[in-house]
């Protein structure tokens, strides 16, 4: 049987509640670990599954850093973001994250799902963007953070565990 291993970066916890349920759809015993406690040596597995928060467009830098520093042939990413994932940044946000990995296309398949946001960083916005500003907090934005505090939902977890179900066979396929 395929080896997996799941590594994820989370500041509170929306993408560590994806990750547990990526683990979750994946063989008995495969570890879900922070990527503070990533083994170093990651060539014995046939795929690893790498989560992060989207900052500013992209990883989180701990996961940049890890990203930067792979050479593995197959890579499933996933993340959670403040913004709507059917947005054109949310897709960006993923680009922008796969084009760290060195190596030839290592991505296998890839997830991203709504998370709450930090309300410590809403309160930030509001002070640092004035009106009319591209992230000012207007009503608009307002209305996706609202979504963004229900998620990620049980049917983000049963999307993340499709995803998982997903890359488990392209990579049995390979
Ligand atoms: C410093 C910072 C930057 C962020 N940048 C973005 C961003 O560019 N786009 C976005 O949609 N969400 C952004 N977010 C929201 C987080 O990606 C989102 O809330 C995520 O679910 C947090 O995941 P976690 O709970 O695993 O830390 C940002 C959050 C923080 C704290």
């Amino acid at each position: 049987m395929k080896k997996y291993i799941v590594l994820y970066s989370s500041r509170t916890g929306n993408t560590k509640k994806i990750a547990e349920a990526i683990c979750s759809a994946l063989p008995a015993g495969t570890p879900c670990r922070s990527i503070d406690e990533a083994p170093t040596d990651l060539n014995g597995y046939d795929c690893l599954f790498i989560g992060f928060w989207v900052d500013r467009g992209t990883a989180d830098q701990q996961t940049q850093q890890l990203l930067r520093q792979l050479s593995h042939p197959h890579i499933a990413l996933f993340a959670t973001l403040g913004a709507d994932p059917c947005s054109q940044h949310a897709a960006d946000s993923l680009r922008n994250a796969s084009a760290l990995c060195p190596g030839e296309n290592p991505l296998v398949h890839s997830f991203i799902c709504q998370g709450k946001v930090d309300p410590q960083l809403i309160e930030q916005m509001k002070r640092m963007f004035p009106p009319g500003h591209p992230h000012a907090v207007d009503e608009k934005r307002e209305a996706i953070h609202e979504e963004a505090k229900k998620h990620p939902n049980e049917a983000d977890v049963a999307a993340a565990k499709v995803f998982a179900a997903e890359t488990v066979k392209r990579v049995e396929n390979m």
